[in-house]
């Protein structure tokens, strides 16, 4: 055991050498051993990773894969950046936690960064995906309260989380299945139908919610029309329009934000600006941090009382957000991400009707491939022969690799799935 070990590797050590020094089990099956014996059984998990380096991880064995996951689309500048360790090591120095009862500089920063990319507004900073959305429901809620406005249009297929009102906002089955009664209020439609949408406004609408890309429910893009109408259609009713960019936001588009690539090239897209928007995963490139940005109409809805999280915006999250940012920007990786994707998605399309491939879908680094047959068991070959992929509802294998993901690196993703499927 190193000297440098830190008290959570040893801890973790400590256990697994237990196990192992009890039975005969590999350091793999004796990890997995303590998650049997202490941990909450509320994952299907695979492989027992123990580290990575740029899109690269290792198993407790020593295997090496291919990681085009990226943590689900959390590892943006990949595993052990420099610039994420030397923001969190200098910040931890000066740092770490502050409560909202005080300002600090960086919470500041990040927010006018964030308003920058964006518009006109302000953010409210929390921890992850849930809880943003969390945030743009009681948005909604508190903005629509004296005209008695409380329900939430959703799409089916979508996912918002898993915070009771996350799943009541989700529109698939699966999530809500033993947790009821629900938080009521959510209506579902199909996505990418404005008249759906029409029919299920009433008087009591408050918001309209969407995903521009719907991530776990399969990688569908919102189609430009569609955003175009819900902005029309939201704007007259005076409803709030809310846009769920935990996965599909932060670049992972090539755009900041998924509206800005699905809309690109249009001419009405300088009018489109939805009226809040969450964001989470990307956002710290593995740091736990969430954010909602709100538009100035609705920006000082929450007032002292209303809304709060102890750890939301700790000047350590901000400098790993500020610090990622910096290298999006000096590193022109929203190129390479336009540029990674579209070579990605074109040689996918060519392997169509062949190696089980059914379809392609998606934009820049969110991409998804649709096989024949079931997509677990495709993505457990996958492994097998050496590269990490995301499954999704509807039979999807996703790709959410990191922004500087190289074309060497895509090649030879594509290598292991004509050998395997
Ligand atoms: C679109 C979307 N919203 C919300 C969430 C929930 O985010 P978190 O797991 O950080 O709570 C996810 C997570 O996958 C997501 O993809």
């Amino acid at each position: 055991m190193s000297g440098h070990a830190s008290p959570a590797t040893l801890a973790l050590s400590r256990t697994t050498e237990t196990i192992m020094t009890q039975s005969t089990l590999s350091a793999s099956e004796a990890i997995k051993t303590s998650y049997e014996q202490y941990v909450v059984p509320s994952y299907a998990r695979s492989l027992v990773l123990t580290r990575g380096q740029g899109c690269r991880v290792w198993d407790a064995e020593g295997r090496e894969y291919l990681d085009l996951g990226g943590g689900i689309a959390v590892n943006c500048l990949g595993h052990s950046h420099p610039a994420i360790t030397r923001a969190l090591l200098e910040q931890s120095q000066r740092m770490v936690h502050c409560s909202n009862l005080f300002y600090n500089e960086l919470q500041g920063s990040l927010a006018r960064e964030l308003v920058d990319r964006t518009g006109p507004g302000k953010v409210f900073f929390c921890n992850s995906g849930a809880e943003a959305n969390e945030g743009l429901i009681k948005l909604a809620r508190k903005a629509g309260h004296a005209q008695g406005r409380f329900e939430i249009i959703t799409a089916f297929n979508s996912f918002h989380g898993r915070t009771m009102a996350g799943i009541s906002a989700t529109g698939q089955d699966k999530v809500k299945q033993g947790f009821d009664p629900l938080l009521p209020g959510f209506i579902h439609v199909p996505f990418n139908d404005i008249e759906a949408v029409k029919s299920a406004m009433t008087e009591r609408t408050a918001a309209v919610m969407i995903e521009g890309i719907q991530g776990e429910g399969g990688i569908t893009p919102a189609t430009p029309e569609y955003l175009l109408q819900l902005r029309a259609l939201t704007k007259e009713a005076g409803v709030l329009l809310l846009m769920d960019a935990v996965q599909c936001g932060f670049f992972r588009t090539g755009c900041f934000q998924s509206y800005q690539r699905i809309l690109e090239n249009k001419p009405e897209a300088a009018g489109f600006k939805p009226d809040a928007i969450s964001m989470a995963k990307s956002l710290g490139g593995g740091f736990p941090i969430g954010a909602f940005w709100i538009g100035t109409e609705w920006a000082d809805v929450f007032q002292p009382g209303s809304h709060g999280t102890t750890y939301g915006g700790t000047p350590l999250a901000c400098a790993v957000s500020l610090a990622i940012l910096e290298v999006i920007r000096s590193e022109g990786l929203e190129d390479n991400i336009r540029r990674q994707g579209d070579y990605l998605k074109t040689e996918l399309e060519k392997m169509l009707g062949q190696h089980g491939l059914e379809s392609v879908r998606g934009m820049g680094l969110m991409l998804g491939m649709q096989v024949f047959g079931d997509a677990m068991a495709a993505a457990a070959k996958l492994r097998e022969n050496g590269l990490i992929l995301v499954p999704a509802t509807g039979n999807i294998l996703r790709f959410l690799p990191p922004y500087n993901v190289s074309r060497e690196e895509l090649d030879q993703a594509l290598e292991i799935i004509r050998k395997t499927l």
